[in-house]
């Protein structure tokens, strides 16, 4: 072998390459220059893909690199033994060249192939350019969806505080307007001198007591917890019953546009509560026009798609009936716009506004499984979008009901469960008042015996909802197992799960919503007796 090695790189017997070229100067300083020029750039080649590596050490296949540099450095080589064996006869030598670089380049060449799909997967920078712009978008988008979020998650804090309050409230409102109901009804006889500025008093204290009921139901409404009473409606019917309403309120400076799609889909919605939540729009729309301008009032089919619900967390795609109001008026900042919903966010001098009319439009139209959106501009105007959910079937609209007082006939008992004293107290006595029998329980533990140790028949069972123990609800079922025919009328502050599922009242039950009124109290309850006496 080493004989071999040894004969093969014996040189002595052979000639240089020159002479091939007859040692033509020319000819030898063409190849002298041309193949030096060939092996400079070809040994900068590996030493560009080297750094390249070196820096990139992410980079994948980096070993193609390296394999490639190894073969393009032999190349190199081969050339400068083209320049060498001109004179010097080492053909040997540059055969070994030559056999190495046969080696490095057949490696790198098979090992190309399968590489290739992997290579050809890898993106291209315009392709990286279109991920990373993509990627940014989504980011915007993510980041514009958890603002809505955290808005929504804000507000439906900010709502179980205020239905909290606002329950509690209720249950003193009842006491302080019962009482006061009470009082004014006893001095009603009195001639006494003073009777008149008692009555003064008692009036004055009313007129707080109410306003505070009101200011609690906008909270509940906020809060999303007022029990409601969805009927089938047209949204069409509705706006153009309160169109004179509007143009009254809105003054002449205004000019009121109204546009309305004839085939429009009906909807299930409390008819009060909607009609407040479109008067709250326009006074908004009117006071942000104190120059005058042009209001507009729009209804028409909605379809709410994926795109739309992603980017609005809290609503589900579907068919939906679109009520806008715009105004042209100064907008709002996107400061405002943010807090818009929030209760008691005004930016109106004090007096002026309570900051509740957005609260009660939102929390009613979320109750009701619909969605708002508000756009504005300033100095362009507002859109404020009310979406409803469509009723599938086109239903008769009902009539609204009327209250009337009218006291118990002869012998007619009502059953009264309610924990807290003062209330039960006040609507034993208002109900003794109008003539009702009453019997009375703080609980449905106290109720049951109560009823079992005495004999006489109940017409009505009038009870709070959040009973100790036992639910007013289920007391009430487990009481019509035995007494099928019982009428049952539940009391509450604001609607608990118990008795509302999705915003609207379990079929079946009766409610009356605290705080109670003589007037409200003697219809329901006459209504539910008749009603039973009917059947
Ligand atoms: N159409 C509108 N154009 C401009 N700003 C509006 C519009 N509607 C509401 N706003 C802004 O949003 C705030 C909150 O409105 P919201 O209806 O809840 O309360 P308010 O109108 O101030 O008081 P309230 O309705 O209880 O009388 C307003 O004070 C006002 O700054
Ligand atoms: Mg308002």
């Amino acid at each position: 072998m080493w004989s071999f090695l040894q004969s093969l790189l014996d040189s002595s017997t052979l000639s240089p390459h020159g002479i091939c070229l007859l040692w033509r100067p020319e000819l030898i300083w063409l190849h002298v220059v041309s193949d030096s020029i060939i092996a400079l750039a070809y040994f900068s080649i590996p030493f560009a893909l080297g750094a390249f590596v070196w820096k990139r050490p992410d980079v994948e296949f980096g070993w193609v690199f390296w394999a490639f540099a190894i073969f393009i450095m032999a190349c190199g080589l081969t050339h400068v033994f083209a320049i060498w064996t001109l004179w010097v006869p080492d053909y040997a030598l540059e055969g070994l060249v030559k056999a190495v670089t046969a080696a490095a380049s057949i490696f790198t060449a098979i090992m190309l192939w399968p590489l290739l799909p992997k290579v050809l997967a890898l993106p291209s920078p315009t392709q990286l350019v279109a991920a990373q712009n993509a990627l940014m978008f989504e980011a915007q988008e993510r980041r514009q969806a958890e603002d809505m979020l955290r808005q929504a998650q804000r507000l439906d804090a900010v709502g179980q505080l205020t239905g909290g309050v606002a329950h509690d409230f209720n249950n003193l409102l009842t006491v302080i307007m019962g009482n006061i109901e009470i009082a004014q009804h006893y001095t009603d006889d009195w001639a006494a001198s003073g009777a008149e500025r008692i009555r003064r008093v008692l009036d004055s204290a009313m007129g707080g007591a109410q306003r505070a009921a009101k200011l609690t139901q906008r909270l509940l409404a906020f809060a999303r917890r007022q029990p409601l009473n969805p009927k089938p409606l047209s949204p069409n019917k509705l706006v153009a019953g309160m169109a004179d309403f509007f143009r009254r309120t809105l003054g002449e400076n205004i000019k009121v546009n109204m546009t309305g799609s004839g085939s429009i889909w009906q909807v299930e919605a409390d008819h009060g509560e909607l009609e407040a939540a479109l008067l709250n729009l326009v006074v908004n729309a009117r006071d942000a026009m104190p120059e005058g301008g042009k209001l507009t009032i729009e209804t028409s089919n909605a379809y709410l798609d994926q795109d739309y619900c992603q980017h609005n967390v809290e609503v589900t795609p579907g068919e939906y009936v679109l009520i806008a109001v715009s105004d042209t008026g100064h907008g709002m900042a996107s400061d405002i716009l943010d807090r818009a919903f929030e209760p008691f966010f005004t930016t109106k001098i004090a007096g002026q506004g309570t900051g509740l009319g957005l609260s009660q439009v939102y929390g009613f139209i979320t109750q009701s499984g619909g969605h708002v959106k508000i756009e504005s501009t300033i100095g362009v105007g507002t859109t404020v979008r009310i979406y409803l959910p469509r009723l599938p079937q086109v239903a008769a609209e009902d009539e609204a009901s009327r209250v009337t007082i009218t006291g118990g006939r002869k012998g007619e008992t009502i059953f009264v469960v309610e924990d807290d004293p003062d209330v039960r107290s006040y609507v034993v006595e208002t109900l003794s008042e109008l003539r009702y029998n009453v019997l009375e329980a703080s609980d449905a533990e106290a109720a049951k015996i109560a009823l079992r140790d005495c004999n006489v028949g109940v017409d009505l069972l009038l009870t709070d909802v959040m009973l100790p123990g036992q639910n007013g609800r289920q007391f009430a079922e487990e009481l019509r197992k035995h007494r099928p025919n019982l009428k049952v009328l539940l009391m509450t502050g604001y609607s608990h799960n118990t008795i509302v599922h999705e915003g609207r009242l379990d079929a079946g039950v009766d409610l009356i919503q605290k705080p109670l009124t003589r007037a409200v109290l003697a219809s329901r309850i006459r209504d539910l007796i008749e009603a039973a006496d009917a059947t």
